[in-house]
């Protein structure tokens, strides 16, 4: 039971008022849950003293004490794995900066879950001071001891246990779901920990923004032509036209979209014909989120949590967001795209 005495509740007081819930209530994702939490920490001090880094060194170079400075993505990942492996609960991670899986104490490994994560995702924005973000993503393993295998990461979106993210930005946040509905923490720092702030967090059914990389227009499918092109008529009696807004940060642009509404698009484009994004950490996790808090995510056509995934770092069509417009979005796919020209992939629903 959390305290009644003050309105204040932290992450930590939160997973644990809320482990029994879990389904397979041990312990060990309340535990992993929080070493995620204590790295983000630990990047979000990074994060907030890279505009120093001209005064401390480039990247890549010494800094005045001699050490060698480090990449923030590369700190990052570091950071993570650092985190997940000392707590034992995690028995291997497929990380955006590894190309292959990362697995922890070999023969002797007893952790039950594996992770996905991009630990810096939208880095290219740090150097001009926009909101970046962590994204990870939790099954249990399949196998039951000794080295995780790639089979062990290759399973549905369906089969996630927990999902979330950490916003770096005017205020960090951690947003995480176990299955269970979505909450949301801000880091306080006068306190050092993540207070929660936006408890139950659902995204409105609807909404009038649309985030996408409009620069590339002239090589989206036809679908996603003309539904931009419809969200672009003036049209008062339906808020058109709609507001466009785009980060470049995929966890900053959903963030937004799930608080206001809205929806995300990044298709296939003739340059990225399977798409840009990664389905295992990127687009997983932030589906399992959308759905949880009422939203839907998809390819384009089919429910992104579907998707059997043959590689860790395979990528993916995402349209994700506020339910009714992901619906319109895929509406517009199905009349104009020529489905045959999209990947395909075998989902759980075929399979
Ligand atoms: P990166 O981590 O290389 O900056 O990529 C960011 C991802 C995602 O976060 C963002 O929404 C998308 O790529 C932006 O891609 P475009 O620059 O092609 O729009």
């Amino acid at each position: 039971m959390i305290r009644p005495h003050r309105n204040l509740v932290t992450l930590g007081e939160f997973i644990i008022d809320k482990q029994a819930d879990f389904p397979y209530a041990k312990g060990e994702l309340s535990s992993l849950l929080s070493d995620i939490s204590i790295a983000a920490k630990i990047v979000n001090r990074e994060v907030n003293k890279a505009g120093l880094v001209n005064i401390l060194g480039e990247a890549g170079s010494e800094n005045i004490q001699g050490e060698s400075q480090k990449k923030l993505d590369v700190f990052a990942n570091e950071q993570f794995l650092a985190a997940l492996a000392s707590g034992g609960e995690c028995a291997g991670v497929a990380s955006e900066e590894n190309d292959e899986i990362i697995l922890f104490d070999g023969n002797a490994s007893s952790g039950r879950y594996i992770v996905a994560m991009d630990p810096l995702d939208g880095s290219s924005n740090i150097d001009v001071n926009v909101s970046v973000g962590t994204i990870f993503s939790i099954y249990r393993r399949k196998t039951k001891n000794g080295p995780a295998t790639v089979d062990d990461f290759l399973q549905y979106g369906s089969d996630q246990v927990a999902a979330g993210y950490i916003v770096y930005g005017s205020s960090t946040m951690l947003v995480y779901t176990t299955g269970n509905g979505v909450n949301g923490f801000t880091l306080d720092p006068s306190i050092g920990e993540f207070c929660l702030s936006h408890p139950d967090m659902r995204i409105p059914k609807g909404g009038n923004i649309y985030s996408v990389n409009q620069g590339n227009f002239v090589h989206f499918p036809e679908g996603v032509k003309r539904y931009i092109k419809n969200l672009q008529i003036d049209d008062k009696a339906n808020k058109k036209p709609y507001t466009l807004r785009y980060i470049g940060s995929l966890v900053s642009d959903f963030h937004r979209n799930l608080i206001k509404g809205g929806i995300y698009i990044y298709p296939t484009t003739l340059s990225s014909p399977k798409g840009k994004l990664r389905l295992m950490y990127e687009c997983n996790p932030m589906a399992m989120i959308v759905e949880q808090a009422g939203g839907k995510a998809t390819d384009g056509f089919r429910d992104i949590l579907e998707i059997q995934p043959t590689d860790i770092h395979q990528r993916c069509s995402l349209f994700i967001g506020s339910s009714a417009m992901v619906d319109e979005s895929m509406d517009y796919m199905k009349q104009y795209s020529d489905a045959n020209l999209q990947p395909t992939y075998v989902t759980s629903k075929e399979s």
